[in-house]
This record gives structure tokens, sequence and C-alpha cells, in this order.
């Protein structure tokens, strides 16, 4: 398990145990985070990895979650090391365990 914690734009902290190996993403949807900004709701690719819209800022745990993709590399080339797109991050690797905490819409 990994404790993941959410330091939402809006104001509120989110707290949650999730599955070691789970996508960040769906994560966040099925406990309804709002990730999206408004531009990012109407752009949204739907968590393909294409849009970019769905970036969050990890404040630490980053050696929990799994390496960026080649879809990260592409849209998140010149942005800082911390950020992410949730749609293509597991929190953790189906086995270890520990805590994240990321903030949404850097
Ligand atoms: S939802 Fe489009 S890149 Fe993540």
């Amino acid at each position: 398990m990994v404790k993941l914690t959410i330091n939402t734009k809006e104001g509120p902290t989110v707290e949650l145990e999730v599955e070691s190996g789970d996508k960040l993403r769906d994560v966040l949807m099925a406990n309804k985070v709002d990730l999206y900004t408004t531009w990012g709701k109407v752009w949204s690719c739907g968590g393909g990895g294409q849009c970019g819209t769905c970036i969050v800022d990890v404040k630490s745990g980053a050696d929990i979650l799994t390496e960026r993709t080649d879809a990260e590399k592409k849209k998140l080339s010149g942005k800082p090391e911390s950020f992410r797109l949730a749609c293509q991050t597991l929190v953790g690797d189906g086995e270890n365990s520990g805590a994240v905490t990321i903030a949404t819409k850097p």
C-alpha cells in the first residue's frame, strides 16, 4: 500500500491509501479529485498521454513512482523534473510501499 497525500489547488488536502501499482489518474478520478483545469477538461485526451493536461507536481516520494514514460518525456520537456502526467504514472511498482505527496494543477 502507498499513502497518497494530495494537496489540491482549491485548498483541501486529500489523503488516500492506494494499492501499489495503481494508475495515479485512475485513483484521482475515482476519488473525485479535480485533476484538470478548465482548459484541461475541454482538451483532455482521456488518459492517453497525448494532451499533457493531467500534470501533477510530485512533492515527495518520487522514488516510489514508476519512471517517466516516453509520452511524459515528450510532453514534459522543459518542465520541472517533479512534474508528472497522472495518466502515465503508476503509484508504485506493484510490490513497493511508502508515501507520496503530490499537488494538483501546478
Ligand atoms: S490525460 Fe492526456 S496526457 Fe494525461
